[in-house]
């Protein structure tokens, strides 16, 4: 069968991922029978809460899914609720002894998961002492589930990380990287290693440049406070766009499994070239969202944004050009950005072949070094919000002459498929429910992401900026155009037809 066993502890248990992604991803992990009988959820934090007030939330969270109460109520009734000040040891025995109570009622084998869904401060005070306290227990399994930001630098991460593991070992440990359980993510591979007619080319000898884009058309939201401390290069680009890098350039795997595709991202991210401060301010620029006009509606200087400060420096828009040092991609540019308040919401990859050698269509009195290329062959692999990939091949326009016309072969996922695809979040789960940490962060990858992007902050730290510099509703600021422009490219976006047929 495929029951999955467990005890979940959710630290941050009121709060609004525990609402938002996690009720939800288990109601479906429910409904799946992935869950059935043998699980509980002990939600906890510091406000008191009976079990009942517990399970309405919780039932709340629901309320997009088309179900009946009884379905609802006997999936919330393996929901219980522990008030809990994290810094109190005595805490820690209720919790202890709730966890061992619920362990026998539904025969969990002790097998437990610690979901530390609250800010990072007190990652190493829970740890330690769901160690001491000995709620990790000795006969099931313990697995931590950690959301970001994992640490704000490399070092303040590496101290974090030394915390955790006084207590986990690095294989109980899962990083959440919510992108890297988005479908199209996952694909990557799948296009990769699963083409022959891709994965020959996938080199600086065909491949031209590479580019990543995250882009978002909301703005911080009620999300000032943290967003102000953090930045568009510690929020989107550490984490996310670095993952993303590392699948596209990382070497194929001896077999895909876990340890084997670990070990292939972490060579690919150990060869990103870490810059020199002079090289980063050639290829890495940031802005800041002004007032402008999106889908009719105004929007406000980022600067005006609650809980953001009035003089903010903090970036909502990073775009850069990453190199990697090896013998597949030297040469190749990886162009990366990500902004808030965009045009549209999209993230997508480009992958840009180098045009033909020598284009035979030019005009007799052109040299080959004269004519104008042929234009390239590209691969886009569409991450959201619609799903796919397409690739754009030369043809012959129809009728008299010889042009020669780009013609792009799209392929999405239905929207079917779509409603059905696991969000995210219940995937990772169930990866952790199984123990599969393929589609988490190791910690080598989240220490060398930082070690990348710490050398960029370090340089922005020492200037002052003129912010803002982009107005919303645009693809951001002109330095991120010029970033392409001087070597010879463009920024590849086109309109998602896809999406706006769907409306
Ligand atoms: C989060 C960032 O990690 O990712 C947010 O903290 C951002 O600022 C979000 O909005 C984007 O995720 P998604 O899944 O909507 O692309």
């Amino acid at each position: 069968s495929n029951e999955q066993i467990a005890l979940f502890t959710i630290f941050g248990g009121t709060g609004d991922l525990a609402k938002r992604k996690l009720y939800p991803s288990l109601f479906r992990l429910y409904r799946k029978g992935f869950l059935k009988e043998r699980f509980a959820v002990i939600g906890t934090a510091r406000r008191e809460w009976t079990d009942d007030y517990f399970r309405e939330v919780v039932k709340e969270s629901l309320i997009d899914f088309d179900s009946s109460e009884n379905e609802l109520d006997s999936f919330a009734s393996h929901f219980y609720y522990q008030s809990h000040n994290v810094t109190e040891t005595e805490h820690y025995h209720n919790l202890k002894k709730l966890a061992t109570a619920l362990d026998e009622k539904y025969r969990l084998n002790q097998n437990r998961i610690f979901y530390l869904a609250m800010a990072p401060n007190f990652f190493g005070l829970i740890t330690e002492h769901l160690k001491s306290e000995k709620i990790v227990t000795p006969d099931g399994f313990n697995r931590l589930i950690i959301e970001k930001p994992f640490g704000t630098d490399y070092n303040s991460a590496a101290k974090l990380n030394d915390e955790i593991r006084g207590a986990f070992e690095e294989d109980q440990i899962f990083r959440i990287d919510h992108y890297l359980g988005k479908e199209m993510i996952q694909n990557i591979s799948a296009i990769r290693f699963g083409n022959n007619i891709l994965e020959s080319l996938w080199n600086n000898k065909y491949i031209d440049n590479v580019q990543v884009t995250l882009a978002e058309a909301l703005g911080v939201e009620e999300r000032g406070g943290y967003y102000d401390k953090s930045g568009a290069l510690k929020d989107m680009i550490q984490n996310h766009t670095l993952q993303v890098v590392s699948l596209l350039a990382m070497e194929a795997p001896a077999i895909f499994t876990e340890k084997n595709i670990r070990e292939e991202k972490i060579k690919a991210l150990n060869s990103v070239r870490i810059y020199s401060p002079e090289e980063v301010k050639q290829n890495f620029v940031r802005g800041q969202y002004g007032a402008g006009k999106l889908a009719g509606k105004e929007f406000i200087n980022y600067r005006d944004e609650l809980n953001v400060d009035p003089q903010s420096e903090t970036e909502t828009f990073v775009a850069g050009k990453l190199m990697i040092d090896n013998f597949r991609w030297r040469g190749v540019p990886f162009y990366v950005r990500s902004g808030k308040q965009l045009t549209e919401k999209g993230t997508r990859i480009n992958i840009v072949f180098k045009p033909t050698p020598i284009n035979v269509f030019r005009s007799e009195n052109e040299t080959a070094c004269q004519a104008q290329d042929t234009p390239r062959n590209i691969l886009t692999i569409y991450i959201q919000p619609t799903e796919g990939f397409s690739l754009t091949l030369n043809g012959k326009e129809i009728g008299d002459g010889f042009n020669i016309n780009p013609v792009k072969m799209d392929f999405r996922h239905s929207a079917d498929t779509l409603d059905n695809s696991p969000e995210a979040y219940e995937k990772l789960i169930l990866d952790c429910l199984k123990g599969d940490s393929t589609n988490f962060t190791h910690w080598d990858e989240v220490a060398q992401s930082w070690r990348i992007v710490d050398v960029i902050r370090h340089v922005w730290d020492q200037e002052t900026t003129e912010f803002p510099n982009y107005a919303s509703g645009t693809m951001g600021p002109q330095a991120a155009f010029d970033l392409l422009e001087r070597d010879g490219f463009n920024w590849i976006w086109n309109p998602d037809e896809w999406y706006r047929e769907r409306g």
